[in-house]
């Protein structure tokens, strides 16, 4: 039988709008940064849509038929990003993982009081088999004075953000984000263009089915990680073996161990001693996430929000998801 029951269609702009309302002293500009994230979903989204027509429509570097020079899709999404934000009068600056340096606000433009962080194209090793991809940000107030962001702003531990989110490419197009208030999710609507809500205050199980780590460096980990690994699946220890779930994609990882639970784990290997991920792109915005969500990340060691970032690029050793699962992992791994 059809269920007729109406459900209320609220739109990200009007859900943003909603909890703004709730913060009398807040000046719009977090909002107005989502909103114009939103926006550059939505292009890039189009872009990665369209990514197996390139062999009839042009291939990266060559031109097209329309006679443009077809870019590599991680490009794509970095430049759309830094267009749709740059010039908005919110941001002091910018760090992207495609960009070794600060990205300045040009000369032009006013600058405003935060900054922005991000990957654009989270994943992208898996465009051409056509497996989701992603794009995920993280938003920190700028705390020092002058024009510019600097060094200083966008070197701050991940319990300074103010909001952080994800777009995961999928079967469809979702946006979950956070601003403190809960971590809520959005699934784009291709037929009208608008991001709607259908996940609203999304709580992590406590524990979960899924484990997505890479294997295949096992004989790389530390003796504790691959202890860790035998009690996760089950083979020591007391706990329901996990399933293994990998995409190669940490934003797809993420979202499905998000919703239905589970654990991420990229530990230290003898090849990669710091890990692979990069605590100011993926780590400390998926953390700000999971934690919204009742769940949990960590180095192994730390808390992921409070590590005191050095460097831009710098990465981190992740385990993230259901909170028993992570306290596992923190319990053997130190
Ligand atoms: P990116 O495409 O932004 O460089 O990120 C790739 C990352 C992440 O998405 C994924 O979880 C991880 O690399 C996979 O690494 P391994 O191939 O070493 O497992
Ligand atoms: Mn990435
Ligand atoms: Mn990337």
């Amino acid at each position: 039988m059809v269920n007729h029951t109406p459900t209320s269609v609220v739109t990200i702009e009007r859900f943003i709008i909603e909890q703004e309302r709730q913060h009398p002293e807040a000046s719009g500009d977090l909002s107005n940064i989502l909103y114009d994230l939103a926006l550059a979903a939505k292009m890039i989204t189009n872009k990665v849509r369209s990514a197996g027509l390139v062999d009839i429509l042009g291939s990266a570097g060559h031109e097209n038929v329309q006679g443009e020079i077809q870019q590599k899709l991680d490009v794509f999404a970095n430049e759309t990003i830094i267009k749709a934000m740059d010039h908005t009068g919110r941001l002091c600056g910018m760090a992207s993982e495609e960009e070794d340096g600060i990205i300045p606000i040009p000369g032009q433009f006013r600058t405003g009081k935060y900054a922005l962080l991000f990957d654009p194209l989270d994943g992208s090793s898996n465009i051409d088999v056509n497996v989701p991809v992603g794009t995920i940000f993280s938003v920190v107030p700028k705390i020092t004075r002058g024009r510019d962001g600097t060094m200083e702003d966008m070197l701050q531990p991940g319990r300074r953000q103010v909001a952080a989110g994800y777009v995961i490419y999928g079967s469809s197009t979702m946006l979950v984000y956070t601003t403190g208030q809960g971590a809520h999710g959005f699934t784009l609507d291709p037929s009208i263009g608008e991001f709607l809500l259908s996940h609203p205050n999304i709580q992590i199980p406590a524990t979960g089915r899924y484990l997505s780590v890479n294997d295949s460096y096992q004989q790389l980990w530390h003796e504790n990680v691959r202890q860790l690994m035998r009690r996760y699946r089950g083979l020591e220890g007391d706990r329901k073996p996990m399933s293994i779930r990998y995409v190669g994609s940490l934003v797809a990882d993420f979202h499905r161990n998000l919703l239905g639970g589970g654990l991420f784990a990229y530990p230290r290997n003898q090849k990669s001693p710091e890990g692979k991920l990069r605590l100011l792109y993926e780590a400390n915005p998926l953390a700000f996430i999971v934690e919204q969500a009742g769940g949990r990340a960590s180095t192994g060691t730390q808390r992921i929000l409070d590590v005191q970032p050095t460097e831009l690029h710098q990465r981190t050793p992740l385990y993230i998801g259901s909170r028993e699962d992570v306290e596992l992992a923190e319990s053997l791994v130190a």
